[in-house]
């Protein structure tokens, strides 16, 4: 009796959580949106997919986009309040020629570049648009969270400041005190910093080809769940989140990863137990086998 009467309850409550998930036609008639206010964004993923990552790759342009919503985003100081920049307001793009003048950004003028047609072309604000870009093209690349993204960042007023975007040669102490001063915890900034789509083309010229990920075009990190949290929160940084609008059902559901993840190279579990005891997913733990470089 108790068991029928529960089962009629659970019944009744998923009908009437479904009549109340009002869900928006756009305008386009093509799309449907639980918000009406993320209808704006089925043109520009279409767009930007297309053209920008070049039909739904997981490569450079999706590399350069995430790079760029991090040093957007990492503008920004709970220690030094406004003056130590807004976080992710897109600062970067509409104050270009001021911020890609700071070493850390060393050749992140191309994505802003690449990125400026588009968000000249839609109604979206640059910082909307980095981090959208960034939540999109990480969703092409197979093995990746599915990230969130919400909309409704005001435009940026001013330039972040320098040395808020750690740089290679930092100490780690430096880089773990400039991320606390952003409000994150070292184990999330080991999630954040996997490097797991990535090239490196101006840290060190002397060493040619991806020397940061032996495979950048699969997310192959240990770290996918923490990685999707440490986003989310990286990409609202600064923006008052009660005035924005959860779309993160627009960005796409990445495709699945082909082979189980790896650790990186002279790596292996011990290593990873002793130093990162609560970062990695348990659901996904790496094979014993290394990677060969450059596959
Ligand atoms: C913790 C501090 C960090 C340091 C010191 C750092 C440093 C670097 C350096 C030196 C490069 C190579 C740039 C080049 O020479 O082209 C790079 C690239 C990159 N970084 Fe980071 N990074 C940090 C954090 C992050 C975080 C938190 C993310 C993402 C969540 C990230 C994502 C990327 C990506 C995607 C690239 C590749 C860009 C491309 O291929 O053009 N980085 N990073």
């Amino acid at each position: 009796m108790a068991i029928k009467f529960l089962a009629i309850f659970v019944a009744l409550s998923g009908a009437v959580n479904g009549a109340f998930t009002k869900r928006a036609t756009c305008a386009d008639g093509t799309q449907i949106a639980t918000r009406e206010s993320c209808c704006v964004l089925f043109p520009i993923l279409k767009d930007i997919q297309e053209n920008l990552f070049e039909r739904s790759q997981c490569g450079e342009e999706v590399y350069e986009s995430l790079r760029l919503a991090v040093h957007d985003a990492i503008g920004f100081s709970l220690s030094k309040g406004p003056s130590g920049g807004g976080g992710a307001d897109g600062s970067i793009a509409a104050f270009a020629s001021v911020e890609t003048a700071y070493h850390a950004n060393s050749g992140i003028d191309d994505i802003i570049f690449a990125q400026a047609p588009y968000i000249a072309a839609y109604n979206i604000t640059p910082g909307d648009f980095i981090q959208f870009a960034a939540a999109v093209g990480v969703s092409n690349c197979p093995g990746a969270p599915r990230l969130e993204f919400f909309l409704g960042r005001p435009p940026p007023t001013a330039p972040a400041p320098d040395s808020t975007v750690p740089e290679p040669f930092d100490t780690v102490t430096d880089i773990l005190g400039r991320f606390t001063d952003a409000g994150f915890s070292p184990p999330e900034v080991v999630s954040l910093a996997s490097h797991a789509i990535a090239r490196a083309d101006f840290a060190d010229p002397t060493v040619p080809g991806p020397h940061s990920d032996s495979n950048p075009t699969i997310f192959d990190s240990l770290t996918k769940g923490s990685f999707k949290a440490a986003m989310a929160k990286l990409a609202v940084l600064g923006q008052d989140v009660r005035k924005m609008v959860n779309c993160s059902e627009v960005i796409p559901v990445p495709p699945k990863i082909a082979t189980r993840t790896h650790f990186p190279i002279d790596i292996t579990e011990k290593d990873y137990s002793i130093e990162l005891p609560n970062v990695w997913d348990v659901t996904d733990r790496p094979t014993e086998m290394t990677e060969p470089f450059g596959v």
